[in-house]
């Protein structure tokens, strides 16, 4: 954003600026192109700007300003677990001995963190309910790759290729389908009953010699816990297929369920969601994956294993899928999920599934008098409105709400998804939040609603008060501008 009151540093450089000042050269001065092959060298001197310290000091905290994260306000992102990351697990992650840290050194001089990664490893196997698992892959998303491969491992080691069919909830998360078809399973999507859930006779038609499996998120994208899970784990079991689950929304039911004992053979946990790393805009992120005994032979390799002289890089698993990353996996994020786990304890993570479910239910039961609630039961850590009748009656859509948030200083709910609700708004406001915000947040809701019916140009024209206004976002998505050069201001 250019412009008078706001200028660009860019248009603040001025030639021979500086914010700094080096002292005189005292070794004789040597062209770049002795030091550095001439043929590696730019051609034009970048084009940076040349500002004092002020100006720079203040071109960034002006960027942070714009910024909006989980520091500042209430972030009810559904799916996304947006909660508060304690700032000690910051502090520990910041150690040099960790950021210091080369993948290439040798075992004998990494023991502290590969003690870390074992141990970290111990305690998800135990909160999951699995037998062991990696810690390599760096997303959710990278996960359920992971898990697709070991499900094909496992297929093939046994001779049955046939088995090519992946059962996707229509509530699940795009990335399920996208990773089972990448590791080249058939996906076929089977459809929410009316409570929301997955029902064993949805999936009954499916139990033949060519399943592979299904992938599950409990509680679901809806926010709903999936009843019927033991009936269906027993029933894809006996019909020879494997259990996936989706473990993006583990904050729920953290320390009180585990998917192991619903019958799950392979698991994937967002670190970056339920253990506490401030994440967003795509990164950072740590998906490991926890598997059941029978896929212990497939895991990726190097594993990090015990011994009685240490912790060691072990590769000997000869039906290994192999690396699922260039060395070990996103490290800083492990730090801070192992120094989570160990401040929370087992009662302190019980706790966490607890409120997020309590500040769930709260949000629920006082929004549902002004916008849909297409599924109005107990939820877990959110629940999904819908916008449907606004727009019927109003015009005014789940997007012009999320819009209009802003306006107030609340990041907006997840919208329009899941797919199966229309005008979604996924509202999850984790176990971080008090009552204070809460209430704010119902009361900002409400005015939204009433705005629907008596001002809607209001919502349709918000947000108004942020740095940026309502943009065309098909545009925006589909023909970037991310970066600024004279010649476009014209
Ligand atoms: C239910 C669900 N599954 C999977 C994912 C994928 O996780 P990631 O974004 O870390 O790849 C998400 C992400 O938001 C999710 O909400």
């Amino acid at each position: 954003m250019s412009g008078k009151d706001n200028p660009l540093v860019f248009e603040l450089s001025r030639t021979g600026r500086r914010g700094y000042r080096l002292p005189e050269l005292d070794v004789p001065a040597r062209e770049p192109g002795s030091l550095v092959d001439p043929r590696l060298l730019r051609e034009k001197q970048p084009r940076l700007p040349e500002v004092g310290e002020v100006e720079l000091i203040r071109h960034y905290t002006a960027l942070s300003r714009r910024n909006y994260g989980v520091d500042l306000g209430f972030y009810p992102l559904g799916s996304c677990t947006m909660k508060y990351n304690p700032k000690i697990n910051e502090q520990v992650a910041a150690f040099e001995g960790f950021t210091r840290l080369h993948p290439l050194q040798p075992e004998s001089s990494v023991q502290g963190i590969l003690g870390l990664m074992y141990e970290l490893l111990a305690a998800l196997s135990e909160v999951t309910g699995m037998s062991w698992g990696t810690l390599q892959p760096f997303a959710g998303a990278h996960g359920e790759f992971t898990g697709m491969k070991l499900f094909k491992a496992f297929f093939e080691k046994r001779g049955e290729q046939g088995r090519r069919k992946i059962l996707v909830p229509d509530s699940a998360h795009g990335t399920n389908p996208a990773s089972a078809h990448l590791a080249g399973f058939d996906v076929v999507e089977i459809h929410s009953d009316s409570r929301g859930l997955v029902s064993l006779e949805s999936v009954r038609d499916h139990l033949d010699e060519s399943l592979a499996g299904i992938m599950m998120t409990n509680p679901n994208t809806l926010g709903l816990f999936e009843e019927d899970i033991l009936e269906i784990s027993a029933a894809v079991h006996e019909a020879g297929g494997l259990l996936y689950y989706d473990g993006a929304n583990l904050n729920a039911i953290v320390g009180k369920v585990r998917p192991g004992d619903m019958g799950f053979d392979v698991v994937h946990l967002n670190l970056h969601k339920t253990f506490s790393t401030p994440h967003g805009g795509g990164g950072p992120g740590s998906g490991p994956v926890l598997v059941s005994e029978t896929l212990l032979p497939f895991l990726p390799v190097p594993e990090v294993v015990k011994r009685n002289d240490g912790y060691h890089l072990d590769n000997d698993r000869p039906d290994s899928i192999g690396r699922l990353s260039g060395f070990y996996g996103n490290v800083a994020v492990m730090v801070r999920a192992y120094a989570y786990l160990l401040t929370m304890g087992r009662d302190g993570l019980a706790r966490v599934g607890e409120l997020a479910v309590l500040n769930a239910n709260y949000l629920k039961e006082r929004l549902k008098a002004s916008f849909d609630l297409p599924y109005d039961r107990i939820c877990k850590h959110e629940f999904v409105l819908s916008a449907r009748r606004l727009k019927e009656r109003f015009g005014i859509t789940a997007l012009d709400v999320a819009k209009r948030l802003l306006d107030f200083g609340i990041h907006p709910p997840t919208v329009y998804f899941p797919l199966i609700v229309q005008e979604a708004l996924m509202i999850e406001p984790t176990e971080t939040e008090g009552l204070e915000v809460l209430d704010r947040f119902v009361a900002v809701m409400e005015r939204i609603a009433d705005e629907a019916r008596q001002s809607p140009e209001t919502l349709r024209q918000a947000p108004g008060n942020t740095p940026v206004g309502r943009i065309d976002e098909g545009l925006a998505a589909r023909k970037p501008i991310v970066r600024w050069h004279p010649e476009d201001e014209s």
